[in-house]
């Protein structure tokens, strides 16, 4: 344990896709096995570190690429740290992997929270996608604004038809067998 290295588990997907939901999962599960675990997670960075920015391209850039950093430096200190921010654009996602990889003392762990629009929309947790339906937000990811999925995912879940424990289970999985956690813990 003493000398366990660290992961950042990349959550992107569709607002509603079951990220945060997931990400409160698998903190247990990784607390229960004893690891130092973070969640950073888009609404609250927001609320916080990212206060102020908008979610026209640049901002969403900006507010991933800090979200990256510091994901980044956590880790290679030791600590599992889940994401969970859409995460729009595979160009940023792809520069904090390579950020990640290039200094070679983490992992990037991508997660696809794969759930169709349909089924965010038919949910609306928040309310927002009606909003966003009904033009009263501007650039609503999936809506009025670009969602480009990763091609190369390290796991994908389809959170409309899985249940938690089937999603967490597969990239519990993902990672004993990719050795981040240990087998069976
Ligand atoms: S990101 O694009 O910059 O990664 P982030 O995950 O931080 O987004 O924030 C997304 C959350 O902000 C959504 O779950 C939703 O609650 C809220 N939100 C408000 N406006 C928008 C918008 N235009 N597009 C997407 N989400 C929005």
């Amino acid at each position: 344990m003493g000398t366990h290295a660290g992961f950042v588990l990349w959550f992107t997907g569709l607002s509603g896709a079951g990220k945060s939901t997931l990400s409160e999962h698998l903190l247990e599960e990784f607390r229960i096995r004893g690891y130092k675990v973070e969640i950073l997670d888009g609404d609250e960075i927001r609320t916080h570190l990212s206060k102020g920015l908008s979610f026209s391209r640049e901002d969403r850039d900006t507010n991933v690429r800090r979200i990256g950093w510091i994901a980044r430096i956590l880790a290679r200190n030791g600590v599992i740290v889940i994401t969970a921010a859409i995460s729009p654009f595979r160009e940023i996602r792809d520069e904090i992997r390579t950020d990640i990889d290039t200094e070679g003392r983490t992992t990037f762990v991508e997660v696809y929270a794969n759930a169709p629009l349909d089924a965010v929309v038919e949910r609306d947790v928040k309310g927002l996608y009606k909003k966003a339906l009904a033009g009263e937000i501007k650039n609503f990811t999936g809506v009025s604004d670009p969602y480009e999925p990763p091609l190369n995912p390290e796991v994908e879940v389809h959170t409309s038809t899985e249940s938690i424990k089937e999603s967490a289970d597969k990239i519990l999985n993902y990672l004993a067998g990719n050795s981040l956690i240990d087998v069976g813990a």
